[in-house]
């Protein structure tokens, strides 16, 4: 960060800031040398937590920067001296949008801060507009919006009004929601810029970071990128759908890290070579060499794009989309997806949980309330229109099949099509929130409007009736609620050793679904440790061998790690115990944390559970508590570590 200007000479400029831009530069002494308009300011998502990316237009090619301090130190409205500084960066739009575009990066930022930020120059600065930060560890919840697509009901206002309410309602019931994920489809006509300044027009888009999704409506042009920067973002020529970045045309897939879950955002105007570009091929290949570089660095995956490829509604029998739906699922399964954010078909749908094209469990009910994706199981999730400027009413399924590119219907729910576990439509404005917590991901679909205006297609009569009841569905209600519980059978690898094969069986598995053993938020001692406990999924041990052969299971853990922290797994002791006694099964001893005696806790292989030769025949419930306890010094995180668990028997 650069510091720079006295408290003074801000405090002077902030003074004529308010003349400089009512007056867009038409005489004001202070701003004739320098009369840069300076409009449509957007905060963006950054490469992580601690960035965020601001763009703006400007009507002068100048040199300019973003101003930026704690909103604590501000006297009067003024800056500090201490204010950081950041250099703009930009070019020149083209000739329909006009003037310039300018984006800067701030970084450095710190956790729990408000902070205040202009634009602009010395003598010519924009309004100042505030953002927090908050923890950069731990739980968060994003909100994520379809297709605002402002200007698609032929009534640029009354779409604006609605996409403002939507995000007013929104961020009042979740005003500490992190980021706002878009579903695409910024606006109807991509380079017609009124429909820009129309979507731009809430101040909530300066306060909340904007994670920009190009949709089918935005890519015809260059406005989308000269108005939404985005981080990490890869322009090459294959992630253009006519394989041409320096055509009038935007493309480009871009990923962030924020607090724990890596977000690929996808430019699904190109899916095949035909076209031009790379197709679906250079998404996968993109998203593939993404995770495999930064996969580890977070828990959760989870990517987004416009075109959805299980959606209800007209575009569910879309050629394309049934290309996509036949290129994309297979990958994304193998690469270990958790949540896939859509949008286009201005309708909201889950998905059930898709494995390489199709339903991982065919027992997975509709609307289930939680769902368990074993290895491979991603979630789809549709969003309707954030801005009510146009819905489309769910089709009907077809003789198509019911994997791949079919569009068949759901054997348990004949209505719906095989995919989704939930379809809905009501022609009212709704939102999407997703609350990542440890060991789950909480989606929710929540209505933002009703029938009443603004809700531009039905004022308009676009479409001929609203079905929403006010007083059982008012804005903020629940239209779904799913809770994934994400498989991991990683955390807990077992390998059974049987080294003579006897009569009858002996083996284990873990007892009911291996969910995230979560140890919860450890509590500190003063100031010298940190404490936390949990209990082993149960593991079932079942010997039903003539031999009697003794058995053993026993367990090791790894260092605890979250991305580049890390802390030994000595610190974790257990106290194992017969949940459900049988096969002559007794309980391991007890190991404390290193922290007690300096020894090495179950970095090494502890025994859990254990028989005698010549115990009787039968099955056992293997319990342990967990004990955590870590120095006071361990870095602050969101840690996790693998236990492997052995079984072996003569
Ligand atoms: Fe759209």
């Amino acid at each position: 960060m650069n510091h720079r200007t006295s408290r003074v000479a801000a405090a002077a400029t902030a003074a004529l800031l308010g003349l400089a831009v009512a007056l867009g530069g038409s005489g004001s002494p202070a701003a004739a040398a320098d009369p840069a308009a300076l409009t449509g300011i957007i905060l963006g998502v950054g490469a992580n937590e601690s960035q965020r990316i601001v763009t703006w237009y400007s009507s002068a090619d100048t040199a300019q920067q973003v101003q930026l301090a704690p909103t604590a130190s501000l006297t009067g409205g003024a800056f500090p001296a201490s204010a950081a500084t950041f250099a703009a960066i930009g070019g020149a739009n083209i000739a329909t949008s006009g003037g310039f575009n300018r984006h800067a990066t701030l970084t450095g930022l710190q956790e729990n801060t408000q902070y205040s930020y202009r634009v602009g120059t010395e003598g010519n600065w924009s309004p100042v507009y505030s953002f927090k930060t908050q923890d950069f560890e731990g739980d968060y919840d994003f909100l994520f919006y379809g297709d605002p697509q402002i200007g698609s009901s032929g009534d640029t206002a009354r779409d604006a009004a609605g996409w403002r309410d939507t995000l007013d309602v929104s961020l009042a019931a979740n005003p500490n929601a992190e980021l706002l994920v878009s579903g695409g489809d910024q606006v109807e006509t991509a380079n017609t810029e009124s429909q820009w300044d129309a979507f731009l027009s809430s101040d909530k888009l300066r306060q909340y970071p904007w994670a920009a999704t190009i949709g089918n409506h935005d890519v015809g042009g260059k406005a989308y990128e000269q108005h939404l920067f985005t981080p990490n973002t890869d322009r090459s020529a294959p992630l253009y759908a006519n394989g041409n970045p320096a055509s009038n045309t935007s493309g480009g897939d871009y990923w962030y890290i924020y607090k724990d879950v890596l977000f690929i955002d996808l430019n699904s105007n190109s899916y095949a070579t035909t076209q031009g570009g790379g197709g679906d091929a250079a998404h996968i290949a993109y998203v593939t060499d993404v995770i495999n570089q930064h996969g580890a660095e977070a828990k959760w995956k989870v990517l987004v794009y416009h075109h959805a490829i299980y959606s209800p509604a007209d575009h569910a029998k879309d050629g394309d989309n049934k290309t996509r739906r036949v290129d994309f699922p297979t990958a994304f399964s193998n690469l270990g997806v958790d949540l896939v954010l859509q949008g286009h078909d201005h309708s909201y749908s889950r998905s059930y949980e898709i494995k390489n094209g199709a339903k991982a469990n065919p027992a997975e009910q509709p609307g289930a309330a939680d769902v368990y994706p074993g290895p491979g199981g991603v979630l789809y999730v549709t969003a309707n229109s954030a801005s009510g400027s146009k819905y489309y009413d769910i089709t009907t399924p077809d003789n198509s099949g019911t994997s791949g590119a079919g569009n068949g219907a759901d054997p348990l729910n004949p209505n719906n099509y095989w995919y989704n576990s939930v379809q809905n439509q009501e022609h009212v404005r709704s939102y999407v929130k997703v609350e990542v917590r440890s060991g789950q991901l909480v989606v929710q679909n929540l209505r933002s409007g009703t029938c009443a205006a603004p809700n531009a297609a039905v004022e308009l009569g676009k479409v001929s009736w609203c079905n929403n009841t006010p007083a059982a569905q008012p804005v903020g209600s629940v239209v779904d609620k799913v809770t994934i519980h994400p498989y991991h059978g990683d955390g807990q690898q077992l390998q059974v050793n049987v080294p003579t094969a006897a009569p009858g069986e002996f083996g284990w598995t873990i007892d009911g679904y291996n969910g995230l053993v979560s140890l919860g938020t450890a509590q500190e001692h003063d100031g010298e440790y940190f404490a936390a406990t949990g209990k082993l999924n149960p593991i079932v041990v079942t010997d039903t061998r003539r031999t009697q052969a003794p058995w053993t299971v026993s367990a090791s853990v790894s260092d605890f790690k979250d991305a580049g922290k890390t802390f030994s797994g000595s610190y974790l002791g257990w106290t194992p115990s017969i949940l459900a006694p049988g096969a002559g099964a007794k309980a391991g001893s007890p190991v404390v944390s290193s922290y007690d005696d300096q020894g090495q806790g179950l970095s090494v292989s502890r025994q859990l559970g254990y028989a005698e030769q010549g115990h009787p025949k039968g099955t056992a419930q293997l319990g342990a508590g967990l004990d955590l306890k870590i120095p006071g010094s361990a870095e602050k995180g969101d840690y996790r570590a693998t236990l492997t668990i052995t079984a072996l028997s003569s």
